[in-house]
């Protein structure tokens, strides 16, 4: 069908080649490939992606996340290119971030004020800063498998070597103290039960839940967000979204309007940067005053800045980007587009009998190959990883791009990238087994 995407130029070799002896392990640490497919971008346009050799992507990994409508948006480069022209950044507030942070909290319904940041590792990390000063209590209920970045605190049991038992965490990164594993309380997605007895014996000392509402991608079972929603709620502890993946994309509002679970504060990023390093804290106003520098003075004052925070030009990809999404239709077209491949990939793996479970919503998603039903990490881990790498390197040979574990459809992924992609599942699926 499609070319072979491992056919590279003597220039793109030289570079990789540069690439493996000047960074770690040849990558930015995001996403690798199998040696003989490694590749550099070099451009990307609407829903495709070019690598220095000139080979074409159908690109479904998007970023990761941030490019809901596509590479190189015309009214995103625009609004980027007026507000580079006007000064690139200002340490001081600035108009643009203002107009911004009135279009998050119009957006997002637990919004009452906003604190920028630059990435969602730093947004998930101030979060939970915040909820500490604001209960004062130190620990923080985390879902084993969660990720919320790469701070020292995020990134216990993301990816736990084995099954501990709850509540105990384990750090998944050399150099983060051992002191911090006490901080963090660890609990099974979609168990309420277990969660809730977790929160019942510690509650006293926490601080906060975090959780991504659809976890990677896991979606919540029915009663789930709400469950957390009511314990927290009755132990005042605040509740914090991750939507640094959900936001604007499981719809304008993000998974608390998808779901209709209101957190008392969540963390964005991604789409609402434009694909610029822009994320937020978003919550009560109760709890974001405590970020005022009026009240530096006293004990609860919740010290965070940052040169970048709210950058001119990351506000104004922001604000062009949401401009696009308010339009009617969009949300049911990205929705459409994805469902479009969910049932095409469901049906080809059934029909070649290859064991899967399709997890997620029709805006993110991916299959687990397993015949075990998949609601968590635990069941996640379980499902066949070869049979993963098989599947992804077999698309990425037919010029079709994704995550690792993921699927991000976009506003203009075409007809024509969805029947790439679907042929190449035809061609791909009979080989799984191996
Ligand atoms: C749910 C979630 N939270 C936080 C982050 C961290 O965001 P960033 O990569 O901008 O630091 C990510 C990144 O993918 C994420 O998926």
């Amino acid at each position: 069908m499609t070319q072979s995407s491992s056919q590279r130029t003597a220039g793109e070799k030289e570079l990789l080649e540069k690439a493996r002896r000047l960074l770690p392990g040849g990558t930015l640490g995001n996403i690798t490939v199998r040696d003989d497919l490694d590749f550099l971008v070099r451009e990307g346009r609407g829903s495709r992606i070019w690598d220095v050799s000139g080979n074409e992507y159908v690109d479904w990994l998007m970023g990761s996340g941030p490019m809901l409508l596509g590479h190189a948006h015309p009214a995103v480069v625009e609004a980027v290119v007026k507000a580079v022209e006007q000064g690139s950044t200002f340490f001081a507030t600035n108009e643009r971030a203002v107009l911004l942070a009135e279009e998050l909290i119009k957006a997002v319904p637990c919004a009452e004020q906003v604190r920028f940041t630059t990435s969602g590792t730093d947004a998930c990390f101030i979060a939970m800063r915040a909820a500490r000063a604001y209960r004062n209590r130190e620990k923080v209920l985390k879902f084993e498998g969660g990720f919320h970045g790469t701070s020292d605190y995020a990134l216990m049991s993301v990816t736990p070597s084995g099954a501990l038992e709850f509540p105990q965490g384990e750090a998944n990164s050399g150099g983060i103290p051992k002191a911090l594993q006490e901080l963090m309380l660890i609990a099974p997605f979609n168990d309420l039960n277990t969660t809730e007895s977790i929160i019942n014996a510690h509650h006293d000392e926490m601080a906060a839940v975090i959780v991504e509402p659809l976890q990677r991608v896991f979606a919540p079972q029915p009663g789930f967000l709400q469950g957390l929603r009511d314990i927290t709620a009755r132990y005042e502890i605040p509740l914090i979204f991750d939507e640094i993946v959900t936001g604007f994309r499981l719809a304008y509002g993000g998974a608390q309007e998808f779901y209709g679970v209101i957190p008392d504060m969540c963390t964005v990023g991604k789409i609402m940067g434009g694909g610029y390093p822009l994320a937020a804290v978003l919550g009560r106003a109760d709890i974001l005053s405590m970020f005022d520098q009026r009240s530096a003075s006293s004990e609860e004052w919740i010290n965070q800045m940052g040169t970048l925070n709210g950058n001119p030009i990351a506000c104004a990809a922001g604000l062009a980007t949401l401009e696009i999404l308010r339009q009617p239709g969009v949300y049911d077209r990205i929705h459409a587009t994805g469902k479009k491949v969910k049932d095409a990939l469901v049906r080809i793996l059934a029909e070649n009998q290859v064991p899967a479970q399709m997890c997620g919503e029709n805006v993110v998603f991916d299959v687990f190959f397993t015949d075990k039903p998949a609601i968590n990490y635990r069941d996640g881990s379980l499902a066949d990883g070869q049979m993963m790498a098989r599947f992804n390197a077999g698309l990425l040979e037919r010029g079709i791009l994704k995550g690792t574990q993921k699927f991000y459809p976009s506003l203009v992924h075409t007809e024509e990238d969805v029947e790439r992609t679907i042929a190449a599942f035809e061609e791909v699926a009979p080989t799984l087994k191996g």
